[in-house]
């Protein structure tokens, strides 16, 4: 079984053009999904970082969106051209990029009277 460093989701889904959210993919997160890979693949990291592309991460209007883990750090609005600063800086350098993360605050899905997530999750078998 592979064991990555790290695992991206990407986000690449689309919408109509006239859906208020807007989607990832008109803001160019398939071309965002394509230069991770390159710059992935480029590096010699393709063994240790996946990088998935993903249907909507529910970050609609803050496309295009991706999260990587371990850490849940999101990112949005998120153009090719910072593709190759996310890669040095986080997945290499293990400091996320600040200016391109989503607070917790922005984040939709968090229930704000919900306890806060386990520090680690175990799994049984
Ligand atoms: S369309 Fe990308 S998060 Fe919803």
């Amino acid at each position: 079984m592979a064991a990555f460093t790290h695992h991206l989701f990407i986000c690449t889904n689309e919408r109509a053009a006239d859906d208020p959210r807007g989607c990832c993919a008109g803001r160019g997160g398939l071309e965002v999904a394509s230069a991770f890979k390159r710059a992935i693949h480029e590096r010699g990291l393709k063994r240790i970082v996946r990088a998935n592309k993903a249907g909507c991460l529910d970050q609609c209007a803050a496309g295009a969106t991706l999260v990587v883990y371990p850490g849940g750090v999101w990112y949005g609005r998120v153009e090719v051209e910072d593709v190759e600063e996310i890669v040095e800086q986080h997945l290499i350098g293990g400091r996320p990029v600040e200016r391109l993360v989503l607070p917790p605050e922005a984040l939709t899905g968090i229930d704000p009277d919900a306890p806060p997530p386990p520090d680690e999750v175990s799994f049984s078998r």
